[in-house]
């Protein structure tokens, strides 16, 4: 069995190869590197960093070259362009991968007879649901560059497999968290950027009042589900989500004591929530306040009793155990970054 893995060097890429790696199975990984590190690649017991092949999802003919030659059963799909500001700022480079370069992969898993195609998709794509916990059928269209992305990311996915018979699973991630979570980046998510300004011991800025809660899962659990879907017959969408939310100031606050820290947030209002991309301001058209605090403000809950019948998964990993393993890797990672400098 040879499985390929796209967006390799990034968060959930790597740790779905490091798990297929214990397995025993053969892999082909690939990243265009501009978010993945080699750092993650690095596990303890092994380092993918001379198997790495660096390569865009959208190159028609180096994806094309690469399936003819690997011989590829499996296709996780995790590279995308995640951080929603980033999308809504580009568009165009945000539709371009994360629709694109998905119907790319598709086409040369159609002619190679792939198995099956695995989509990393989002519950943002409920940004606008509002029954609670979301199933996954019969929610409102989402607004946001992403989400909208993936929504049709999802769409092509459907229709490889009614034109075709493919074999796929859009598994819409909740918020992910784990070891490997870009700290770095210009706007990280949530927990790691709360882990690095406490490991700083600088006062983290929120947004709102802190009392927003999102659904939260951890990425072991997501790695689970996503190997037990490879048998998954037709075309599916999944939620791999935790059913239970926490509020930022929960999330601090268990942080907090897990690092022995004792620092009072600040609070600004939501509509400076993307004030480090102005861009967003400017033009004859700016970005309404009102989708600002909507996205700030969003609360979400995702049911997961699909993944759980169909396929007998649970997640195990609850939030202070999650939280105390991406605190140890981060606070690690963090302190090696600063000994290089
Ligand atoms: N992290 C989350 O909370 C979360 C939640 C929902 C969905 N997702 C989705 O899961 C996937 C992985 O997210 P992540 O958190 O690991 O992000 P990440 O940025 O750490 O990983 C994405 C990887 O894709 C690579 N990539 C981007 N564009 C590429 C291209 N054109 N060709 C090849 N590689 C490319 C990046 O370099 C990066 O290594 C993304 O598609 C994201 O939209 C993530």
């Amino acid at each position: 069995m040879k499985v390929l893995i796209t967006g390799a060097a990034g968060f959930i890429g790597s740790q779905i190869a490091y798990k297929l790696w214990k397995l025993g199975v053969k892999l082909v990984l690939i990243d265009n590197f501009s978010y993945g590190k080699m750092d993650n690649l690095e596990f303890p017991n092994h380092s993918f960093t001379n198997e790495i092949i660096k390569m865009d999802i959208r190159d028609r003919e180096g994806i094309s070259s690469l399936f003819t030659n690997a011989d590829i059963d499996y296709v996780y799909n995790i590279a995308g362009i995640a951080p929603l500001p980033d999308c809504q700022s580009n568009p165009q480079e945000a539709v371009d991968v994360n629709v694109t370069g998905t119907v790319n992969l598709l086409e040369n898993c159609r002619k190679n007879g792939v198995k099956k195609f695995i989509l990393a998709s989002t519950n943002a794509i409920y940004e606008n649901e509002t029954k609670f916990p979301t199933v996954e059928n019969n929610f409102k269209e989402p607004t946001l560059i992403y989400p909208n992305t993936k929504y049709v990311a999802e769409r092509f996915c459907e229709s490889y497999h009614k034109t075709y018979g493919m074999n796929i699973t859009c598994l819409r991630f909740s918020n992910v968290y784990g070891p490997h979570i870009d700290c770095l980046r210009k706007q990280p998510p949530f927990v790691a950027y709360m882990i690095r300004e406490l490991y700083y011991n600088r006062i983290p800025i929120f947004h709102s009042d802190g009392e927003q809660r999102r659904d939260y899962i951890y990425v072991d659990d997501l790695v689970e589900i996503a190997l037990l879907v490879q048998e998954g017959k037709g075309f599916e969408c999944i939620n791999v989500s935790s059913n239970k939310n926490y509020s930022v100031n929960e999330m601090y606050s268990i942080a907090s004591k897990i690092m022995n820290k004792n620092i009072k947030a600040k609070y600004e209002t939501d509509i400076h929530y993307w004030e480090s991309y102005p861009e967003l301001y400017m033009g004859a058209y700016p970005i309404k306040n009102e989708i600002l605090k909507h996205e700030i403000n969003k609360y979400s809950l995702c049911d997961n009793s699909y993944a759980k019948e169909k396929y007998g998964w649970e997640p195990k990993v609850n939030m202070e155990e999650g939280l105390r393993r991406v605190i140890e890797n981060e606070c690690e990672l963090l302190s090696r970054w600063d000994k290089k400098e």
